[in-house]
C-alpha cells in the first residue's frame, strides 16, 4: 500500500484545529521511534458547566445483517426512558439517537448471501429497526443510518483530522482470518492449534478459533493503526470520574486498560472489505466499521462542528447506551478517538446486561430470539416496556419468560394499578371531585397515624425514584414507582375506605393521590397507559405542568377529579398457548 500525504480538506472553519501545536512526530509508515504518551490537552473529561445544551442520550446502532430481538428493543427502550425522564423533568429539547449500522463485514457478506446489491440490501433492512423504534413508541429525535451521506462525510473528516493530528500510522497487522463464511478476524490470543492424528501418515496441525472451534489461516496486511497506547493513562483517570455505569463493568475494564493497550488496525484493505467508507486519499483501504459506527453520536450532533457550535444539538452526550459486549468498543476506543481530536467525552455509558433464553444469551447468530413484534403484539407495548425495564437488569443478565411476563401484568398491571383505580373511583360514589377540593381546602377529617404515616411515605417516594434516575439506575426505578402501589393498595385494604367510616375521605384521597403520583412517574416507562390513567384520574393533561415532575408532589393539583369514572385499563390477556 502506497503511503500518502495527507489529504487534508480546505474547510475554512477547520482552523480552530491547526491551531493546537502538532504532535512531534508525524504520520509514520512505522511504529519506530514514536513516544509514548502524548500531551495532555485541555479536554481530558468534558467541560461540566459548559453552556446549557440539550439533555442528549443515544442507543447502540443496530446491525442491518438480521433482524431486531427483544435484546435490541431492550436497549431502545432504556435509552427512550432516560429521554422521557429528562423531559418529565421539565428539558423538552432532550434529544434521542438511534439508528442503524450499516457498514463491514457482516453486512457485505449477508447481502452477498440474500443475493442482493448491499445497498439495497440495507434499504430493506433498516426499515425494520425503524418500524421497532415506532412499535415501541420510541421518542426518537433522529434515526441515522450510517450509509447517510452527511454520516459518510462526518467519518472522512474524523478520519482526516486524526491523520492530521498524526495518531494515524501505517503498519503490519497481523490477524487470524476466520476461514469458511464467516471471515471474522482474530487476534493470536482466540486461536489455538489442534493436531489431528492421520493414520500412519503423521499428524495435520490446525489453527482454529478459540471461541468458534472453526479453522482459521493467519494473515498478515498493511493498514492504518491508531495511537491507542498512547491514551491508556488518561483513559484510567477518566474511568475514576464514574464514566462508567454500574462499576461492576468498569473495574473489569480498568484491569485490562492497566494490563497495557495495543495501537488499534483502523483500515481493511478494500479487496476484503468494500462495504464502508474508503480511507480518505487511499481507495485500496476502507475504515475500521467500527471507528465509522461510532461517529454517529457526533454526526447527528452536527459535527463536524462550526467552531463555537459545539454544543448546539448536544453535544457531549449525556449517556450512551450499550449492552455489556460492546463495553470497549465505547470505553476505550472511543473515548482515546475523542482525545486525540481534543473532543469533549460523552459523559457516561450505561451499560446493560443481556437477555437470555434458558440462561443462554439471546442473539442472532444462535437463532434462540425472541421477535420483538410478536411480543408487542401479544402484550402491548406498555407492558412490554414495563416488564423489560422491571425485570431487565442493568448489572446481571435477565432471563426473559412469558410466564413471568403474564404474571407481571397481573399481578402489576391489572390488579395492582387497574383494580386499585377501579375500587378507588367506586368508593368515591361518582363524586371523587369532592375528596380533591376537600383536600384542597384544608377540609378532610384528620387522620389517624397510620394516614399520618401513609402520607409522609408518599411525600418522600418521588424523591426516591428521581435518586435511582439520577444515576440511570430505571430498573430500581420502577420498582420504587410499583412500591407506591402495592402500599397504596395494603393501605387501601387495612382502611377499608369502602366502609365510609369518620376517616374515609381521607383514605380515599391518599389513595387517588397515590395514583395520581404514580401515573405521572410512569410516563417514561409507559408513555400511553400513564397517560390513559392521568385521563382517567381527569387530570388536565393538555397543561404539561400537571405532568411534570413537579406535580407528583402530594397534594400538588387541586384541580382534578371532575367527572371521573370507571375504566379498564389492563384488560384481561388473551393467552394462547
Ligand atoms: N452495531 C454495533 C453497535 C455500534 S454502536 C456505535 C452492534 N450492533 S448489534 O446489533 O449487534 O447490537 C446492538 C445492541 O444490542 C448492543 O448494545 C448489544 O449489546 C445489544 N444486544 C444484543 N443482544 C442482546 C441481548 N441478548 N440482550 C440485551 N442486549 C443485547 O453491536
Amino acid at each position: 500500500m502506497a503511503t500518502r500525504n495527507s489529504q487534508f480538506r480546505a474547510i475554512s472553519w477547520a482552523s480552530q484545529f491547526l491551531s493546537h501545536k502538532r504532535p512531534s512526530w508525524k504520520c509514520a509508515s512505522c511504529k519506530n521511534g514514536r513516544p509514548t504518551s502524548i500531551l495532555r490537552r485541555s479536554f481530558a473529561t468534558a467541560p461540566k458547566d459548559g453552556p446549557k445544551k440539550s439533555y442528549y442520550v443515544t442507543t447502540p446502532i443496530f446491525y442491518v445483517n438480521a433482524a431486531p430481538h427483544v435484546g435490541h428493543l431492550y436497549t431502545m427502550v432504556l435509552a427512550d426512558i432516560l429521554k422521557r425522564w429528562r423531559v418529565l423533568l421539565g428539558e423538552d429539547d432532550a434529544q434521542l439517537l438511534t439508528g442503524t449500522d450499516e457498514h463491514g463485514m457482516k453486512v457485505q457478506q449477508a447481502a452477498q448471501l440474500a443475493g442482493m446489491d448491499t445497498q439495497a440490501f440495507c434499504d430493506r433492512n433498516y426499515k425494520t429497526f425503524e418500524a421497532l423504534a415506532k412499535a415501541a413508541n420510541l421518542d426518537n429525535n433522529h434515526f441515522i443510518r450510517t450509509t447517510d451521506p452527511a454520516h459518510k462525510e462526518a467519518v472522512r473528516y474524523f478520519w482526516e483530522m486524526l491523520e492530521h493530528r498524526g495518531y494515524i500510522y501505517t503498519a503490519k497487522h497481523e490477524a487470524g482470518i476466520q476461514l469458511a463464511m464467516k471471515r471474522s478476524i482474530l487476534n493470536r490470543r482466540c486461536i489455538t492449534l489442534w493436531i489431528r492424528q492421520l493414520a500412519r501418515r503423521g499428524c495435520l496441525i490446525f489453527q482454529v478459533s478459540t471461541v468458534t472451534g472453526k479453522e482459521v489461516e493467519w494473515s498478515s496486511e498493511t493498514n492504518y493503526h491508531f495511537r491507542l497506547s498512547a491514551f491508556q493513562d488518561r483513559l484510567l483517570e477518566l474511568y475514576d470520574t464514574g464514566f462508567i455505569i454500574p462499576g461492576k463493568y468498569m473495574n473489569d475494564l480498568v484491569k485490562s486498560v492497566s494490563s497495557g493497550l495495543q495501537d488499534l488496525s483502523v483500515s481493511r484493505p478494500a479487496e476484503r472489505l468494500s462495504w464502508g467508507v474508503p480511507v480518505p486519499g487511499d481507495q485500496t483501504q476502507t475504515i475500521y466499521v467500527w471507528l465509522d459506527a461510532l461517529v454517529n453520536y457526533l454526526t447527528k450532533a452536527g459535527y463536524p462542528f462550526p467552531p463555537g457550535q459545539e454544543g448546539r444539538l448536544g453535544w457531549p452526550a449525556d449517556v450512551h447506551v450499550v449492552g455489556k459486549d460492546i463495553i470497549r468498543f465505547h470505553c476505550v476506543y472511543w473515548p482515546a478517538f475523542l482525545m486525540a481530536l481534543d473532543l469533549p467525552l460523552p459523559r457516561r455509558v450505561l451499560v446493560h446486561g443481556h437477555w437470555t433464553i434458558n440462561h443462554e444469551k439471546m442473539s442472532k447468530s444462535t437463532g434462540n430470539v425472541v421477535n420483538p413484534f410478536f411480543a408487542i403484539d401479544r402484550f402491548g407495548v406498555d407492558p412490554m416496556r414495563f416488564y423489560l425495564a422491571r425485570a431487565g437488569s442493568i448489572v446481571e443478565d435477565a432471563n426473559y419468560d412469558n410466564a413471568y411476563i403474564i404474571a407481571c401484568y397481573k399481578k402489576m398491571l391489572q390488579w395492582g394499578i387497574g383494580n386499585l383505580a377501579s375500587r378507588t373511583i367506586g368508593c368515591a360514589k361518582g363524586n371523587l371531585r369532592s375528596f380533591i377540593v376537600n383536600a384542597a381546602s384544608n377540609q378532610l377529617p384528620p387522620g389517624t397515624a397510620s394516614d399520618q404515616n401513609y402520607e409522609t411515605f408518599l411525600e418522600n417516594m418521588p424523591s426516591e425514584v428521581a435518586e435511582h434516575m439520577k444515576v440511570l439506575n430505571t430498573h430500581a426505578a420502577v420498582k420504587a414507582i410499583m412500591v407506591i402501589i402495592e402500599q397504596a393498595n395494603k393501605y387501601f385494604h387495612e382502611r377499608e375506605p369502602w366502609k365510609q367510616g369518620p376517616e374515609s375521605p381521607r383514605v380515599i384521597y391518599n389513595v387517588t393521590e397515590s395514583l395520581r403520583i404514580a401515573a405521572i412517574l410512569l410516563q417514561p416507562f409507559m408513555p400511553s397507559k400513564a397517560q390513559e390513567l392521568l385521563e382517567m384520574l381527569k387530570v388536565d393533561t393538555s397543561n404539561p405542568e400537571r405532568r411534570r415532575f413537579s406535580a407528583a408532589a402530594f397534594g400538588s393539583d387541586p384541580d382534578y377529579g371532575e367527572g371521573v369514572e370507571k375504566k379498564v385499563l389492563f384488560p384481561p390477556l388473551i393467552i394462547e398457548e
